[in-house]
């Protein structure tokens, strides 16, 4: 439990902040701070003391694998990336746990995993790239245990079409707005982003039980870099302005992403 608390402490640093320093860590932090004080909440209700079984599907070079397993936890990433495992692999190395990386991708769970054996299964800033974001969450989904939970992290088109116009392109902001995949043309290199109402549908299609879907990101993309320059406190004011932001809901629109703890009954 005291390393818990003490990750409490330093939320919003420990997602994927290895490495960077000074402004670029600030910055991570307040794009990390809502989604990592969600998972710190959900571990302590998770928990009985001992460690947690959790899988990162698409958990990519372990941004936030390795902190969990700093806590104490049993972390698993399935990533079909071998570049990504490497990466997963030294950053463990730097930070001294131990995280299993195992090549694969969301529809080799089920023979990966004994059906409902995680406690928690992450799938942040995946459906994106899958074929089939529906199908996707139903594996992830059968691997997860009756009581456990289903952090879902995505990118929200809405505000996806906010920044496009915010960038000078109107015209593909507006065909963000229409497109069924959220993108704003051909030459987008998201393949697929998301509603706050395509999100709540593809939890319950999943037979998930979702809580309140919360917004990452909202202001922390939108701070102009000169708002750093001789403030070396302005990271720490944006983690506290991300926190209250995500408890607003009529905010959660222009949120660059879309967080959700879903539980399995
Ligand atoms: C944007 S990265 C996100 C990485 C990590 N989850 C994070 O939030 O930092 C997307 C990841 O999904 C992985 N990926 C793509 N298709 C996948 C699939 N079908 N199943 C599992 N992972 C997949 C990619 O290799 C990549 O590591």
């Amino acid at each position: 439990m005291t390393d818990r608390t003490s990750a409490t402490a330093t939320a919003g640093g420990g997602l994927g902040a290895g490495g960077s320093t000074g402004p670029a860590r600030a910055a991570n932090a307040a794009r990390t701070a809502v989604v990592w004080d969600a998972l710190v909440e959900l571990l302590s209700r998770l928990g009985h003391g001992g460690p947690l079984e959790i899988v990162d599907a698409g958990g990519g070079t372990g941004g936030v694998a390795v902190p969990l397993a700093e806590l104490g936890h049993r972390v698993t990433v399935v990533e079909p990336s071998p570049d990504s495992l490497a990466a997963l692999e030294r950053r463990a190395a730097e930070r001294d746990v131990a995280v299993r990386g195992v090549q694969g991708e969301t529809r080799d769970l089920a023979s990966m995993f004994e059906p409902g054996s995680a406690d928690l299964v992450l799938v942040h800033n995946v459906l994106e790239y899958v074929d089939e974001p529906a199908a996707a969450l139903r594996d992830v989904v059968g691997i997860t245990r009756g009581g456990g939970a289903v952090s879902l992290l995505v990118t929200n088109a809405v505000a996806g079409a906010l920044h496009r116009a915010l960038a000078g392109h109107i015209d593909e902001a507006h065909h963000l707005l229409g497109d069924p995949d959220g993108r704003w043309g051909e030459g987008d290199p998201m393949p697929r982003r998301f509603t706050r109402q395509q999100v709540l549908e593809l939890i319950g299609g999943a037979g998930l039980t979702g809580e309140s879907v919360r917004g990452v990101r909202t202001f922390a993309d939108l701070v102009p870099g000169h708002a750093w320059e001789g403030d070396a406190h302005a990271g720490q004011r944006l983690v506290e302005l991300e926190r209250s932001a995500a408890e607003y809901p009529e905010l959660i629109g222009v949120a660059t992403q879309l967080h959700v703890v879903a539980h399995r009954d």
